[in-house]
């Protein structure tokens, strides 16, 4: 075994009904929070309710609600919502809701601790503008089980003047506690279901196919991966199956440790300039659009793993086994897309691939085939009909 590392400083809460310790939890951290949520959903399935039923309780004084976010958050957004946070000299931030809403509180405490703005800690290839060197403290509790982000450092954020969706990925980006409460997932339609399990398959694949190395994350992985194949149909047929909601919070948040240590790969990186260019486009859309078409390209760079991948999950242990994998879980999820299924013009491919290449070339050669750019192009067109 090669050498490898393992760092994850968040305090994990997980089970069923446990988003009532939050005010508990949250008093370590001071008496003034900031909850960032979206306009909706937590509003209408009582989750929002229920954290400031349990803040209040627990004695924390002043609560202030930013409840702007929608899906693919901004760094507009992120830059309101942390002037809110330093103007009111919040003591801690809690994140409500899906990917977004975690994402963002991520970054706006970074964002609100440090000089600059959000896109000033976005990770250009060359690296970012600014490096941060302080946060504040932030609880991330999630109601869809997909992003994995309340376990990881990354919050993916877009600007919709350049176009681009970029990450913010740096150790004092991780929430402090994740509180996982599967209870809070149950009123997820099932297509919203169907397009955040698949979210958290494709960081499972992905992180397990790539050619980082990380034996502990690879066992996480292929867990994850396993648990959704068997459990993600339930949730989607049986939205108040709790057992299932359970297994798909668990196997999210053991993907998004994953991705922590491995990172993700190409379907990712060709996946954010679809939903920068076209935000309407939820992720988990634009990942199921692309990921047969990549998977085709990339099983041959990393045979090993993808025969592994394709056993574990009850194929033969053959490479190429891993499409029908992929194919196979889409098509049970109602999410067999294609590009232009999705609204993407087949003009704006070659502008999507150029995209890709400024943006992520320096994660190319993390991925199992090092893709050129006429690769890239190549592999939109397959994806954009449907393959
Ligand atoms: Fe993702």
């Amino acid at each position: 075994m090669s050498e490898f590392e393992f760092y994850l400083p968040v305090e994990v809460v997980f089970g069923a009904g446990c988003v009532s310790k939050v005010g508990q939890i949250a008093r370590r951290f001071g008496f003034k929070a900031l909850i960032i949520t979206g306009k909706k959903s937590t509003k209408e399935n009582g989750a929002l309710d229920r954290v400031l039923d349990s803040l209040r309780k627990a004695g924390v004084g002043e609560v202030l609600v930013f409840d702007g976010i929608e899906t693919n958050p901004t760094d507009k957004l992120v830059n309101e919502a942390s002037q809110m946070a330093v103007r009111e000299k919040v003591d801690f931030i809690i994140g409500l809701g899906g990917g977004s809403a975690l994402d963002t509180a991520k970054a706006v405490s970074i964002v609100s601790s440090n000089e600059g703005y959000a896109w000033d800690y976005v990770n250009y290839p060359e690296g970012p503008r600014l490096i941060p060197f302080l946060n504040r403290p932030v609880i991330c509790i999630p109601t869809t089980a997909g992003t994995g982000s309340e376990v990881n450092r990354y919050s993916v954020i877009s600007n919709p003047i350049r176009r681009e969706k970029l990450v913010i990925s740096h150790s004092l980006n991780y929430p402090r506690v994740a509180i996982v409460d599967p209870e809070l997932t149950v009123s997820m339609n099932p297509r919203l279901t169907a397009i955040t399990g698949i979210d958290a398959f494709m960081h499972a694949l992905e992180s397990f196919t790539n050619r980082a190395y990380n034996p502990l994350a690879d066992e996480l992985a292929i867990r994850s991966a396993k648990i959704i194949k068997d459990w993600l149909p339930v949730a989607i047929e049986e939205p108040q199956n709790l057992k299932a909601r359970e297994m798909m919070s668990y196997a999210a948040m053991l993907a998004g440790i994953a991705i922590d240590k491995k990172r993700v790969a190409l379907i990712h990186a060709m996946e954010h300039p679809v939903s920068a260019h076209y935000p309407h486009v939820i992720h988990g859309e634009g990942l199921a659009a692309l990921a047969p078409a990549v998977t085709e390209f990339n099983h041959r760079g990393n045979p090993e793993k993808y025969g592994l991948f394709a056993e574990a999950l009850g194929y033969p242990r053959k490479a190429f086994k891993a499409v029908d994998v992929v194919i196979d879980l889409l098509q049970k999820v109602n999410l067999r897309v294609s590009l232009k299924s999705l609204g993407v013009r087949r003009e704006s491919i070659e502008k999507l691939a150029e995209d890709v290449c400024l943006l992520s070339w320096n994660s190319f050669h993390l991925n199992p085939v090092e893709p050129s750019q006429e690769d890239i192009y190549r592999l939109y067109n397959r994806a954009y009909e449907g393959f």
